[in-house]
């Protein structure tokens, strides 16, 4: 693991691109001449670049997208396949390995909210990546496909278990064995992304989503997306008791102590509407 604290600066910015504005952090996966296909370069960057910005007390959302016209073309078939097949097999193991460790259960439980904004193309492993973040946003043209079939193999690492529980098994199996492409319509009538809009209105469409995120209390939304994550897998009286424990132990680590100053203002103060937006936080 990279030393997160080392900051911002610490950054390459070659394969990945960071900026931090009002907040928010800009990923960009920055390969536009391969479409952003996921090299060893960019696994490795990345890996640096989540554990980097999980400690940046001003990045408070993270927005991961693609430079140019594509939001990713997937692994890499060169850099990522073919080389280290050829290669030393524990060098292809660590390949994999960090590959997994920052799409997978890391940005599942990544403690920022995250939002996949889909600018272009978007193919086979990029869905993990889009899949991985809380929420996503396309441009309604962007094409997506699980392209995998179309050269000989199924989509691996995670992407058929991802794919698996964010659609039905109608669509899965569809675009799994058609390998058919779909734009970012489509995208958003079969849930993989929340909103599709034209290419002119996607940053800011994100914008607002990311700003909507970031005036909430940090500490609850992490507590409620682990709980999401955790409970799709539980008994319904495990998740039950496990719920009102996480929230007992969200409110009691919360250092904002949200609940009861939501409820002053609600209850007390009449100063607000809890079903109309977020308390006042300072
Ligand atoms: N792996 C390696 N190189 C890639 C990839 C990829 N996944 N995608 C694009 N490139 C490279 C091309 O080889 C080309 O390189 P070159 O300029 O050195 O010849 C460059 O990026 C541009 O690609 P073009 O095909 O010329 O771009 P175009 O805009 O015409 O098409 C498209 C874009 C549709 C994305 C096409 O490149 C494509 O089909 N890529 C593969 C998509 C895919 O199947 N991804 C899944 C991979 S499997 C997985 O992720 C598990």
């Amino acid at each position: 693991m990279t030393d997160a604290t080392l900051g911002l600066a610490s950054l390459p910015q070659q394969n990945v691109l960071v900026k931090v504005e009002d907040g928010i952090a800009w990923v960009t996966l920055n390969r536009p001449s391969k479409r952003n296909a996921i090299n060893p370069g960019i696994v490795f960057e990345m890996v640096q670049v989540m554990d980097v910005l999980e400690m940046e007390d001003s990045a408070r959302c993270v927005v991961i997208t693609g430079a140019g016209d594509a939001f990713s073309a997937g692994q890499d078939l060169k850099e990522y396949f073919r080389e280290p097949d050829a290669g030393h097999p524990i060098a292809r193991e660590r390949l994999h390995r960090a590959n997994a460790a920052w799409q997978w259960r890391r940005m599942m439980f990544y403690s920022k909210p995250t939002i996949a904004m889909v600018n272009g193309w978007c193919f086979g492993g990029a869905f993990q990546v889009l899949l991985a973040c809380d929420l996503a946003v396309a441009d309604e043209e962007a094409t997506f496909g699980l392209s995998e079939i179309n050269w000989g193999i199924i989509p691996a690492g995670i992407v058929t278990k991802s794919v698996a529980m964010a659609l039905s098994q109608r669509k899965a199996l569809y675009y799994i064995l058609t390998g058919e492409t779909f734009n970012g319509r489509t995208a958003e009538d079969i849930g993989l992304v929340n909103f599709a809009v034209p290419k002119d209105q996607l940053v800011a469409r994100t914008t607002a989503i990311a700003k909507k995120l970031i005036e909430k209390n940090p500490q609850v939304l992490r507590a409620a997306k682990t709980a999401y994550h955790y409970t799709r897998d539980m008994s319904w009286d495990a998740a039950a008791e496990y719920l009102a424990s996480k929230n007992d132990q969200t409110a009691f680590r919360d250092p904002e102590k949200g609940a009861s100053k939501g409820m002053n203002q609600f209850l007390d103060e009449k100063s607000y509407r809890p079903g109309l937006g977020a308390y006042r936080r300072d």
